[in-house]
Formats: structure tokens, sequence, C-alpha cells
């Protein structure tokens, strides 16, 4: 498991400025083997940050990172995948050289690199790419030789800053693939993205950062249970004044009217929906995670 608790950092004040930054106010959240963790927040509130204290890149002014349940060390984070969101690629190396070379930057054999490579150019479309200079690729591409250098050494866990943007539909399913094959392996997966459907549709678990701090987190289902239920129903040619003394709001759409509603006797509500006239739709809504988000960083 990883466990990330408490983090606080701030940024040195800027000339002018004599606060400084506070970027993390005591963010945590664990993540097990085999789960795939999307990290989601508004810019600026605190993801990159996160990743960047995980990776040893950034040091915490307070809080632990655990792996395994002990402190994460220089030895451990070799054997971890990540993809910087400041994207070090060489530019003149040839992307499946580069590939091969990070492979064995993290104690590949050149064999084991090679296929490995081989592998992962085929898996991300890059074959016909493997002799071309990252320079000249396009940026997409670019971004897909970044996951390959993150992928490479089939590592313990994967942090990935917005590995999703850029990519082309075919290159984001692709990658999706590759890294629920990885979580299904038993590698925890921590991914930071602002394609909420996307997260949405890949992940067990969701964690929503709002200035430094953890506002909600938890599988889509906890997220939603925790909205409370709205229940939507719509009726054709209703009777004037039928939901009156409902909890709720009414609105009309044509000659339909659509009642949503937070609590109350649901088999109540469809009674008199029932006898109002007729009921085209009945039913529990759920919310959207850009819902949920947009609720939880208000
Ligand atoms: N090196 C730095 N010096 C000063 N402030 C910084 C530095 N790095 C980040 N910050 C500040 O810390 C806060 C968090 O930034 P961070 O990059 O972690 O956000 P993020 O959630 O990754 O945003 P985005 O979605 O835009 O990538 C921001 O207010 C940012 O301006
Ligand atoms: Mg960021």
């Amino acid at each position: 498991m990883l466990e990330i608790s408490e983090l606080r950092k701030r940024f040195a004040a800027a000339p002018g400025s004599p606060e400084g930054k506070l970027a993390l106010d005591g963010i945590g959240f664990a993540v097990r083997p085999g789960e795939m963790f999307g990290f989601v927040g508004a810019n600026g509130a605190g993801k990159t940050t996160t990743m960047r204290i995980v990776m040893g890149v950034l040091k915490a002014d307070a809080g632990s990172v655990n792996w395994q349940g002990k402190p994460l060390g220089y030895a451990e984070r070799q054997r971890f995948g990540y993809m910087p969101e400041e994207r070090g690629l060489y530019q003149k190396m040839r992307a499946g050289e580069q590939i091969e070379y990070f492979g064995q930057l993290h104690g590949l054999s050149a064999a084991a690199a090679k296929k490995a490579t081989d592998e992962l150019l085929e898996r991300l479309g890059l074959t016909e790419r493997r002799n071309d200079s990252v320079e000249s690729l396009s940026l997409g591409n670019q971004q897909r030789v970044q996951l390959a250098v993150a992928l490479v050494h089939e590592p313990e866990v994967l942090i990935l800053d917005e590995p999703f943007s850029g990519l082309d539909p075919i290159a984001v399913e692709a990658l999706a693939t590759a890294l629920q094959e990885r979580c299904r392996g038993g590698v925890p997966v921590i991914f930071s993205s602002h394609q909420l459907e996307l997260v949405e549709r890949l992940c067990d678990s969701v964690g929503i950062v709002s200035a430094g701090r953890m506002v909600a987190s938890g599988t889509v289902g906890d997220l939603r249970a925790a909205e409370g239920r709205t229940l939507r129903v719509v009726v054709r040619g209703a009777t004037p004044g039928w939901a009156d003394g409902l909890p709720g709001e009414l609105s009309l759409a044509g000659d339909r009217q659509v009642l949503l509603v937070t609590g109350g006797d649901d088999q109540e509500i469809l009674r008199r929906a029932i006898k109002a006239g007729h009921v085209e739709h009945f039913g529990v809504e759920q919310p959207s995670l850009t819902e949920i988000f947009k609720e939880a960083v208000a």
C-alpha cells in the first residue's frame, strides 16, 4: 500500500509577496495494490506538487510517504514508474533508444529493455516512429514515448501526472488498457487528470483535491452516495398543481413537467404522478463525477 499522510508544502515567497504559497495543506490518501486512483482538482490545487513529493523531486515541509509500511526512499522509487508534468525526454535521442535507455537505467538488462521497448512501441502505436528523434515527433507521439519510458521497467507503482492529456482517442484506449493490465497485476496506479469522464470510467477510487487539501475521496459510488440521491420524475399532460406540497423543484419542458426531488416519500410521489398524468420517467439520478467535483470544490 502507498500511504501519503498529512503532506504540507509552502513555496518560498516570490520577491514582493511576503507569505509564500501554501501549496499543500495536509493532503493525505492511500492507494492499495491493484487500485487505480484518479487524482483530480482544479488548476493549482496541488496534484503535481503531491506527486513530486512522492517521487522525491520536492521535499515536503511535513508529512510522510510510506510504501509497504516503510518510509519511501531512493531505492524503492527506482522501481516506481513516473511521468512528470514537465516531461523530461532527450530531444535528440531516437524514440526507441530512449525507451530502452530508461529501461536499462531502471535495472533491466539490454535484452530485457529491448524486448519491453518493442512491446510498448507496438502497444502505443509507435513502431513506425522507433527511429525518429523525439524532437521530430508530434506532441501526442512525444507523450506516448514519455508513457513508454514510465512503463518500460515493469514498475511496482505508477505515478502519472496527466498521462492522458494530448492523446488521441485511440491512444487513450491503448493507455487505459495498459494501465488496467498493470493494475490487475497488483500495481497501484495514481494518475491526475482533468478528463473526469475518463477518471469515472477507469478509476476504482477518486480523490478530489482543492487548495492543497483532500476535500472528497472514495469510490465514485461512495462519492455519489454522499451527494444524496435526486429523484427525477417526468409527467406528460399533468394536471396543474399536482406537485404542490412536494419537496423539490418543478420545471416545464413543453407539455412535460419535470420534478427533481431530494428526500420525500418516493412511493407517494409516484402515486401522485400517476394520478396527475402520463409518467414518462421515474428514477434516481446518478450525479456525474463532474457534478460531484463542482460540489466538492465549491
Ligand atoms: N516551484 C514553485 N514555486 C512556487 N509556487 C509553486 C511552485 N510549484 C507549484 N507552486 C504553486 O503550488 C500550487 C499547486 O501547484 P500544482 O502544480 O501542484 O497544482 P496542480 O494541481 O498540479 O495544477 P494543474 O492542474 O494546473 O497541473 C499552485 O498555487 C502553484 O502556483
Ligand atoms: Mg499539475
